[in-house]
């Protein structure tokens, strides 16, 4: 369905349930045989967004000449034909009787067993780097602007000329890594394909014009990756110049319109000025601006750089991690045509392994109900980072309920029931109670009691183990499956045994592997140390710490931290607390 959008997302893996608006195009596109008569008679010229602004089109136009359907569609905002009517010229001409002004959007519903979400990236603005003159200087474009000077279904058929002269320029400096690989002004990850892009466009320019001379400004040249290297090199061979260094400066001759761009050349060591007709900025990419609201539909998970996080990086790639959803293309991580073929393969035989099994194999750790104790208070239904728990209704005495397919099995909606009335299976508050009781049974005075999340923390333990890292013996794990599972009462349970440091550890926030379960975890520990410290109990003997996987380093230097930090815990104190927390919830 093109030229729609998906307005709500309900449902789980299996039976998701997909409310869509289809646009009104205001001509009918099952009739339409776009002979274009309606967009030759149309007034009204606006800017060509397809064309980056270089061209017009008329209100009533095709988004791109590969659009499907190849169907017209009436630009409302800018069409004078509507109510009431004041040109109405092409409903006139059309033959077909395609046009219908009062055409509605129209709202369908379909069932579906998973999403794949492909929903592509935009381009990072230029104009955000004041020194670069994107904007001020007409002959600064960017790459996107460049791909429709040089096409041959662009504005200028092909012919590649500099906007303020629309004479064929004969200088032109590529400048990469423009909003990338930066934390002044842009992003700091690398957009992917700028590089490769760049060296396409310099070997496409001395096809079609061998004279012009192609300058490349760069801090490095990322060629990885079949055949790309040997591209690379080709470009070099053909004459055009690679400069490493990316400028500090262009500036504009407002009488010529020439560019004066100023570099500092690293090779050579020293500050060059070169003289130029054109500037290319290679822009990198950024998450789509309005992914907030798929994330929202689907309940997905960002990285820190603004894209979809996948289920694992290495085991799960296409996966999201909500069960039955999938990604492929730049909406995970920046990539190229071939990386994003691949992705979309991968996640279409990832969508029909489940569609063609015709059932699904749930966890078994998932939470459940106990009915005698729930008071209908709703709290599980909203810190389900999963929507796994419909909503209660006191009114009509309905209970909330587990959708077992959709769970995961976090343990944050038992760990945040203040009436525990949630069990996890496979991780109840009595096993978990039970470990805390036998680890701290013996000398718990030398002891600290760490709750690890299984995918982070835990793994981290595991790292600097295996990597032989010298940590103190003196801490005791109890594995949970993530951290948001981790239960006020198990940290006050710990201290009522004896334990004179509490450690609760757990992914980085953007690495919880079950959305943002991690964030009720520092809500909780943040309540305990409020309550700790009003109790008259160091805060302090209750630590925080998010280690991944990778960070074996990091759990044995944190290990050792916490050891300095155990052997000032005194007895009396440690008396004083249990005395203390004896009647405490
Ligand atoms: Fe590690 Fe949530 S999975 S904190």
């Amino acid at each position: 369905m093109t030229f729609s959008e998906v307005e709500q997302i309900t449902g789980y893996v299996g039976n998701f349930k997909v409310r869509i608006r289809k646009k009104a195009r205001y001509v009918n596109e099952t009739e339409c045989t776009a002979c274009r008569e309606c967009a030759d008679i149309c007034p009204v010229a606006v800017p060509d967004e397809y064309q980056q602004g270089f061209s017009s089109r008329k209100a009533i136009y095709i988004p791109f000449p590969q659009a499907v359907p190849s169907a017209y569609v009436l630009d409302m905002e800018n069409c004078l034909g509507n109510n009431p009517i004041a040109c109405g010229k092409c409903q006139e001409v059309c033959e077909k009787k395609c046009i219908d002004y009062d055409m509605k959007d129209e709202r369908v519903e379909v069932d579906v067993g998973t999403v794949i979400v492909a929903t592509g990236v935009d381009v990072f603005d230029p104009s955000t780097i004041p020194e670069f003159g994107y904007g001020r200087y007409e002959n600064v474009i960017s790459s996107m602007e460049f791909e429709r000077l040089i096409c041959a279904g662009g504005p200028t058929e092909g012919h590649f000329i500099r906007p303020s002269d629309r004479q064929r320029p004969q200088r032109i400096g590529f400048v990469q890594c423009v909003g990338s690989r930066s934390r002044n002004g842009g992003n700091p990850y690398c957009s992917n394909i700028c590089c490769m892009n760049t060296v396409k466009d310099t070997l496409l320019l001395k096809d079609h014009y061998p004279d012009i001379q192609s300058s490349v400004y760069y801090m490095d040249i990322r060629a990885f990756g079949k055949g790309f290297e040997d591209l690379y090199m080709r470009s070099k061979e053909e004459g055009v110049r690679y400069i490493r260094g990316i400028p500090g400066r262009i500036d504009e001759d407002p009488a010529t319109k020439n560019l004066l761009l100023t570099v500092e050349n690293t090779t050579a060591n020293r500050i060059e000025k070169h003289e130029l007709d054109m500037v290319v900025l290679s822009v990198g990419v950024i998450p789509q601006r309005d992914a907030g609201a798929v994330q929202q539909l689907l309940t997905l998970s960002k990285t820190s750089d603004g894209f979809f996080m996948e289920s694992h990086p290495k085991l799960k790639p296409v996966d999201a991690p909500t069960k039955g959803v999938f990604f492929a293309g730049c909406a995970e991580a920046p990539k190229d045509v071939k990386d994003s073929v691949t992705q979309a393969g991968a996640a279409a035989s990832r969508s029909n392994i489940l569609l063609n099994a015709g059932k699904v194999k749930v966890e078994a750790i998932t939470s459940m109900i106990n009915k005698s104790s729930c008071t209908m208070c709703g709290l599980c239904t909203r810190v389900c980072p999963y929507n796994a728990i419909t909503a209660p209704d006191k009114k009509k005495g309905i209970y909330p309920v587990v959708i077992e397919a959709a769970c995961t099995g976090c343990g944050t909606c038992s760990a945040e029931c203040p009436f525990d009335a949630i069990t996890m299976r496979h991780f109840t508050d009595q096993q978990i109670m039970a470990q805390v009781e036998s680890l701290l049974a013996e000398k718990p005075m030398e002891k600290i009691l760490g709750f690890a999340c299984n995918w982070c923390s835990y793994a981290g333990g595991d790292m600097a183990g295996t990597s032989r890292l010298q940590y103190p013996s003196s801490i005791v794990l109890v594995r949970t499956m993530c951290s948001g599972r981790v239960d006020r009462k198990f940290v006050l349970h710990a201290f009522r045994c004896g334990a004179p440091l509490v450690l609760v550890s757990g992914c980085h926030f953007s690495d919880c592997h079950y959305i943002n379960a991690v964030t009720w975890t520092q809500r909780r520990v943040e309540r305990l140390w409020n309550d700790l410290d009003k109790w008259g109990i160091r805060p302090e003997r209750l630590q925080l710490e998010w280690i991944s996987a990778a960070e074996g380093q990091k759990f044995a230097r944190v290990m050792r931290e916490l050891e300095e930090l155990r052997k000032q815990v005194t007895m009396e104190e440690v008396a004083f607390t249990k005395e203390v927390l004896q009647n405490k919830k």
